[in-house]
């Protein structure tokens, strides 16, 4: 396991280059069974808001989850060991950005998500990643908060991760990051508000983001690719997409972005994940992209 620190000029030199994943030509997605998922402590808004959570819902929703994005969208789907005492485990998006053969694990900022980390680093090694963690005082997490859009990725920061995550995710990808500040507590990861997609497409709430973050991603993403999302959708996390090929994944009852996917050539499977967005998490959250 390697740890880069802002003070080491580090490289990452990996002796194949690709992992069985990258290299297989079929998406392969990471998940986790929601077999201990709860809501059972509060560190989002919808957390804290949550009516109580129906745990035999949940399983039975992640389900057909699973069933849209392994027999409807046809990828493979490697599953994550789920650990008893970590709810929040069955969010894999959190674990790791993932680029080619290198992991960099999430540091998490709240207390209780951290007993993840070891468990997500060991699976990454025990698959066949470089494994990359982050210094102990720089918060980070995961493809929650950076998401790759054609040769670069928008990373998220504030309110989960800190900016200074930044620079390291480029160290150890080689990627140029663009930081975008996250300014509503509703939208805490940049995953829930921004979402990229086949052929340079990106979905994204500009209600998430200041005027700033708003030219950042206008200036970078073409006007004909850029799609934004309705408050009202964003906030039945609509920008919480899984993306295989031409078919997209997410929570049901956001019908504007599913005809404006249509016109665009995509097909839309709507799920419904109603237990989930109680965690403050969706499709997109319970999904991480290996390859
Ligand atoms: N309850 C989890 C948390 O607050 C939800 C994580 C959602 N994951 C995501 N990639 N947005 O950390």
């Amino acid at each position: 396991m390697h740890s880069i620190s802002p003070n080491i000029n580090c490289q990452w030199t990996s002796p194949v280059g690709v992992t069985p994943y990258s290299a297989k030509g079929k998406p392969t997605i990471l998940m986790c069974p929601p077999t201990y998922f709860k809501v059972e402590y509060a560190i989002n808004p919808w957390m804290e808001e949550a009516t109580p959570c129906d745990e035999d819902l949940a399983k039975r929703q992640w389900e057909q989850l699973y069933i849209a994005i392994t027999e409807q969208a046809g990828a493979d789907v490697e599953l994550m060991e789920p650990v008893e005492g970590l709810p929040d485990l069955v969010f894999t998006a959190n674990a790791a950005l993932v680029h080619h053969d290198v992991a960099v694990i999430a540091h998490y900022k709240h207390p209780e998500r951290r007993p993840e980390e070891p468990h997500c680093a060991r699976w990454f090694e025990e698959h066949g990643f470089n494994v990359v963690t982050m210094p102990e005082h720089v918060f980070f997490e995961g493809a929650g908060d950076a998401l790759i859009w054609q040769d670069r990725v928008f990373a998220g920061y504030k309110t989960r991760t800190d900016i200074a995550s930044h620079s390291l995710l480029t160290a150890a990808t080689d990627l140029p990051v663009l930081s975008l500040e996250l300014i509503n507590p509703r939208f805490y990861h940049v995953d829930v508000c921004l979402c990229p997609l086949a052929d340079g497409h990106l979905i994204y709430s500009p209600d998430a983001f200041d005027e700033y973050g708003r030219a950042v991603i206008e200036a970078n993403v073409p006007a004909d690719k850029l799609i934004p999302v309705s408050a009202e959708e964003a906030a039945r996390f609509a920008c919480n997409a899984v993306n295989i090929n031409d078919t997209v994944i997410f929570n049901q009852g956001s019908t504007q972005l599913t005809d404006d996917l249509k016109a665009r050539g995509f097909q839309v499977i709507p799920v419904d994940l109603s237990e989930f967005l109680k965690s403050g998490g969706s499709s997109k959250c319970l999904t991480l992209r290996l390859g």
